[in-house]
């Protein structure tokens, strides 16, 4: 009798792409724990650094080291430090941080032989001088801007080029590193960001992100990194700053002033 298949389907993936299971610092070869970027707490104390197959955020106060490690992390997949694709080769200036050569990227052994096929890295500072370079790069292409759109990302705004790259650039099967994507962003595109990031998840994609944004933080099911004083921990969406702060804020936005302004009087 022969077997019927359907009764034993195939098991769809999880969603994501689950490329990089995780991050390690080689803690054994850091030279000095009291210059940058390891006297950082998020780097002093980082061991190994579990990724979600889909989408993990880095989140914390200015200058705890979210872009620092998002940086390395960009490096170490072999990305221009400055951002872009990992065969976009340019620098304006050299600034990056040794971080890179003492880190590891632990890869999911279930996922060898399927390696990702697309990256981009997107610096939080660097948007215009990256789009620079795809204008460079683009104009001698065979169809030139054929993944941006038609035309030069100059000739849009901050927050269109963004969302072109998102929903034209970025081809799926990728591990996708942005810093604070939302830095171009109104509300109302944010809300669509979480969309394209759902659509990326769906295609398998794997997703580092840095945010401020109490918006981009709701996506489902993310692993979220608070760094922190204490170094990085896991924390849940409604305990991070971004969210509790502006829960706050938006329920009582004069009394929270007052309460501000209160602590300037004389
Ligand atoms: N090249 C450098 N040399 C020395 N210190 C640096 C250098 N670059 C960054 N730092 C310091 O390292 C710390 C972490 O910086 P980083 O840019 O990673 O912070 P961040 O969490 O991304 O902050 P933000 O939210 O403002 O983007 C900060 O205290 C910063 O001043
Ligand atoms: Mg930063």
């Amino acid at each position: 009798m022969p077997i019927q298949l359907e009764l034993f389907p195939v098991p769809e993936p999880p969603p994501g792409g689950g490329f990089l299971s995780a991050l390690r610092l080689k803690r054994e070869t850091v030279p000095d724990w009291n210059v940058y970027p390891f006297n950082i707490p998020a780097v002093r104390t980082l061991d190994e650094l579990p990724l979600h197959r889909a989408v993990t955020f880095l989140v914390g106060e200015n200058g705890s080291g979210k872009s620092t490690l998002l940086e390395a992390l960009a490096v170490r997949l072999g990305h221009s430090a400055e951002g872009g694709s990992r065969n976009y080769r340019f620098s304006t200036r050299d600034t990056h941080s040794v971080l890179c050569d003492f880190l590891t990227v632990v890869r999911d052994g279930r996922a060898a032989g399927d390696r990702e096929t697309d990256g981009f890295f997107l610096r939080a500072e660097s948007f215009y001088p990256l789009m620079s370079q795809v204008e460079a790069y683009e104009t001698d292409a065979p169809v030139p801007f054929g993944e941006w759109g038609g035309r030069p990302p100059h000739d849009r705004s901050h927050g269109e080029a963004f969302l072109t790259l998102l929903t034209n650039r970025l081809r799926g099967h990728g591990v996708y590193l942005f810093d604070e994507p939302e830095a171009a962003l109104s509300v109302q595109r944010q809300l669509a960001v979480l969309t394209h990031l759902h659509a990326l998840v769906r295609q398998r994609s794997q997703l580092v992100i840095a945010t401020h944004s109490p918006i981009l933080l709701a996506y489902p099911d993310a692993l979220i990194y608070e760094c922190g004083p204490d170094g990085l921990h896991p924390v849940a969406y409604d305990d991070t700053d971004a969210c509790r702060l502006t829960r706050t804020f938006l329920h009582d936005p004069t009394r929270l002033m007052d309460q501000l302004f209160a602590e300037d009087e004389p």
